[in-house]
C-alpha cells in the first residue's frame, strides 16, 4: 500500500462553504480513472511476464492508483451525498473497455511503454499540484497533496526502469519523442472523457467531443506556469533531453501559451 492511507486523511475537516462545484465534477471522473489502476497494473505484469521484480513493482503502483480513486471518490460522496462512486465505477468500466489482457505493448517496446508511463505520471503529478493549488477545501488539498507525492514517485520508478530496458532494446531518441507525444495527444481520447460522462452526464447519451470538452475546460483552467514548466523539464528528461536547457524553456513558454489559448476557447465554448 501507499505510505499514507485513507485513515490518515483529516475527513473531519471537510468544509462545504469552500466547495468548488467545478471542480467537484472533475475529481468524480479523475477518481474512476485511479480506482481503474489496477487494471493497468495487470497489463504491465503480462507485458513484463518474465520480470517478478518489476511485477511486484508494478502490482504495488497499481494498489497506490487504487487508492488514489478511493480517497477521490470519498471526497467526491462527501461534497456530494447524491453520488455513488462504486455505482459510477460499474458505469464507467462497462462503457471504457480495453483488452488489458494483452501482453503486448502497444508501445512496440518496453522501453517505449516505460515511456508512455512517464508521460501519464507527468501528466498526473502535475494535475494533482495544480488542484491542489487551486482547491481550497481542506480535505481535498490533503488528497492532492499526497496523491502529487505519489505521482512523482511512480515517474522515477517508470524512469528508472526505461533506463534498464534502453539497456536492451534500442530505442532512441527520435522513437521516444514519439512514443512520448502519442501518448500526450492520447489524454484527448476516451478515458477521461468517459470517465467525465460515467460520474456525470448519465442522463443524456455519451458524446466524446462534448464530455472531453467539459472535462478539459474544467481541468485546463487550473494550471499555471510553473506547474507546466515542471511538466515539460520532466518530459524532457524521459525523452533524453536537458530538462533545465534553453529549448526546455522555449517548450515550456510554448506549452504554456497553448494551454491559455485552448484554455479560453473552451471556456468561451458552450458548456
Ligand atoms: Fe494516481
Ligand atoms: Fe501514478
Amino acid at each position: 500500500m501507499g505510505r499514507w492511507t485513507l485513515d490518515k486523511i483529516p475527513w473531519d475537516c471537510f468544509d462545504r462553504s469552500k466547495l468548488d462545484p467545478e471542480i467537484v465534477r472533475i475529481v468524480k471522473a479523475a477518481g474512476l480513472v485511479e480506482y481503474n489502476g489496477g487494471a493497468y497494473a495487470h497489463h504491465l505484469c503480462r507485458i513484463f511476464h518474465d520480470d517478478p521484480d518489476f511485477q511486484e513493482n508494478a502490482r504495488h503502483w497499481g494498489e497506490e492508483e487504487i487508492q488514489h480513486g478511493k480517497a477521490l471518490g470519498r471526497w467526491a460522496e462527501l461534497a456530494d451525498p447524491e453520488f455513488d462512486f462504486e455505482a459510477a465505477f460499474a458505469r464507467f468500466q462497462a462503457g471504457y473497455q480495453v483488452d488489458f489482457d494483452c501482453g503486448i505493448s502497444r508501445r512496440g517496446t518496453r522501453a517505449g511503454e516505460m515511456v508512455a508511463r512517464c508521460m501519464v505520471e507527468v501528466g498526473t503529478s502535475s494535475y494533482y499540484t495544480a488542484l491542489h493549488d487551486a482547491a481550497r477545501e481542506p480535505v481535498l488539498k490533503e488528497i492532492c497533496r499526497n496523491i502529487a507525492a505519489d505521482e512523482i514517485r511512480h515517474y522515477k520508478l517508470f524512469y528508472n526502469y526505461l533506463a534498464r530496458c534502453l539497456e536492451r532494446e534500442s530505442l532512441g531518441f527520435w522513437g521516444r519523442l514519439r512514443v512520448a507525444a502519442r501518448r500526450i495527444a492520447e489524454s484527448e481520447d476516451d478515458e477521461l472523457a468517459y470517465a467525465y460522462y460515467a460520474a456525470n452526464e448519465t442522463a443524456r447519451p455519451y458524446g466524446r467531443r462534448r464530455c472531453s470538452r467539459s472535462y478539459a475546460r474544467r481541468a485546463l483552467a487550473l494550471y499555471r506556469r510553473h506547474h507546466v514548466a515542471h511538466g515539460v523539464a520532466l518530459i524532457f528528461k524521459a525523452v533524453g533531453l536537458n530538462p533545465h536547457g534553453g529549448l526546455s524553456h522555449a517548450a515550456s513558454r510554448f506549452a504554456w501559451w497553448l494551454i491559455r489559448c485552448r484554455a479560453t476557447r473552451l471556456a468561451k465554448a458552450p458548456a
